[in-house]
C-alpha cells in the first residue's frame, strides 16, 4: 500500500491489517505504552474544507507516534492562489514524509499521488472518506466481535460516506444495503462494483433496507460544498431519517453510527442519537487509532 486514496485500492487483507494495527495501537495508548513509530516524521495536512475530527485526530495521532503535523490551509498555501497541484506535490514531497488532504475533487487527491513521491492520505473528498470508514469498521468489529456476515444499512445521501461504506463493508464480508432517494444514489462506479459483488442492495424503501440490519448508519443531508442545495435536499430527504420506526425494522440491539457532525432532527432523531451516543463517540475516538495505523503503514 503506497497511498490511501480510496478503499477500492486496498485488498481485504490490507484493510484487516490496518484494523488489527489500530486495535493494537489503541490498546497500547490506553495502557500508557509509548509507540514512537514515526519518530522525526512530518505529516502535512491540507484542509480545503472545515474539520474537527480529522484535523485533531491526525495532528494528535502523528504527535503520539513521535512525529509532527503541519496544518496547511489553502489561505496560507499558494495552491489556494492557483499554484498547480503537480508543482505543489513535487515541492511538498521534498519537505514532508506524507500528506493528508481534505478537498472537493477526488482527482486532486489522485493527482497529488501521481506527481508527488510521498504517501498521500485522503482525509475526505466529495467521492470518498476512507479514514472514516476504517474507524467505522474498527468500531463495529470491537462491539460485534467480527464483520463477516453482518448487515450494514446506510440511510440517506449516496455521498462520500455511502461510497466508502459500501466498498469497505463489502470488502470485509458484510452485506450492505443503502436506502436513498433515486436522484441521490451512490456514484455509478461504486453501484456497478457493489452489484457485481452480490451482497448489495440500493432502494428507496427504508424499512426494506433496514430489515435485519446489525448496524444502521447515516450522514448529513447536505454535505460540505452543498450548502446552496440545503433547502431542496431537506425536501428530498425528509423521510430518510434514523428514528424509532427504522430502529424497529433492524435487529434488536442494532448499533447506530454517524460520522459526525450530526444534524439532529434531520437525518437522525435526538432520541436515537443519544441512545447510541456511546457507540458514536467511540467511533469518533477510533478515528485517532485508525489514522495512526494508516500513518504507520504508509510512513514507517
Ligand atoms: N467525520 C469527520 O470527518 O469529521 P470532521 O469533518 O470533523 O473531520
Ligand atoms: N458527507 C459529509 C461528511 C462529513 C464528515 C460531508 O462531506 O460534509
Amino acid at each position: 500500500m503506497k497511498h490511501l486514496l480510496k478503499l477500492g485500492d486496498l485488498s481485504s487483507q490490507e484493510i484487516l491489517d490496518i484494523l488489527n494495527l489500530a486495535d493494537q495501537l489503541k490498546y497500547e495508548q490506553k495502557h500508557g505504552i509509548k509507540h514512537h513509530l514515526l519518530e522525526g516524521k512530518t505529516l502535512g495536512m491540507i484542509f480545503q474544507k472545515a474539520s474537527t475530527r480529522t484535523r485533531v485526530s491526525f495532528e494528535v495521532g502523528i504527535y503520539q507516534l513521535g512525529g509532527i503535523g503541519l496544518f496547511l490551509s489553502p489561505r496560507d498555501l499558494q495552491i489556494g492562489r492557483g499554484e498547480p497541484v503537480e508543482d505543489t506535490a513535487r515541492v511538498l514531497s521534498r519537505y514532508l514524509d506524507a500528506i493528508m488532504i481534505r478537498t472537493f475533487a477526488q482527482q486532486e487527491v489522485e493527482d497529488l499521488a501521481k506527481y508527488g513521491t510521498i504517501p498521500i492520505i485522503n482525509g475526505l473528498t466529495d467521492y470518498a472518506h476512507p479514514c472514516q470508514v476504517l474507524a467505522d469498521l474498527m468500531t463495529i468489529r470491537e462491539k460485534m466481535g467480527g464483520l463477516k456476515g453482518l448487515k450494514l444499512c446506510f440511510v440517506g445521501d449516496g455521498n462520500n460516506m455511502a461510497n466508502s461504506l459500501i466498498v469497505g463493508g463489502i470488502k470485509c464480508g458484510m452485506e450492505v444495503s443503502v436506502a436513498c432517494p433515486s436522484a441521490y444514489q451512490p456514484d455509478p462506479d461504486i453501484m456497478a462494483w457493489a452489484a457485481a459483488q452480490g451482497s448489495f442492495t440500493c432502494t428507496e424503501n427504508i424499512p426494506e433496507a433496514a430489515a435485519g440490519a446489525d448496524v444502521l448508519y447515516t450522514d448529513v443531508w447536505a454535505s460540505m460544498g452543498q450548502e446552496d442545495e440545503a433547502a431542496a435536499r431537506r425536501q428530498a430527504f425528509q423521510s430518510y431519517q434514523i428514528n424509532d420506526s427504522v430502529m424497529s425494522a433492524a435487529k434488536p440491539g442494532a448499533m447506530v453510527l454517524h460520522c459526525l457532525p450530526a444534524h439532529k432532527g434531520e437525518e437522525i432523531t435526538s432520541k436515537v442519537f443519544e441512545e447510541h451516543a456511546h457507540e458514536i463517540m467511540e467511533e469518533a475516538e477510533n478515528r485517532l487509532h485508525a489514522q495512526k495505523a494508516v500513518m504507520v503503514k504508509l510512513m514507517q
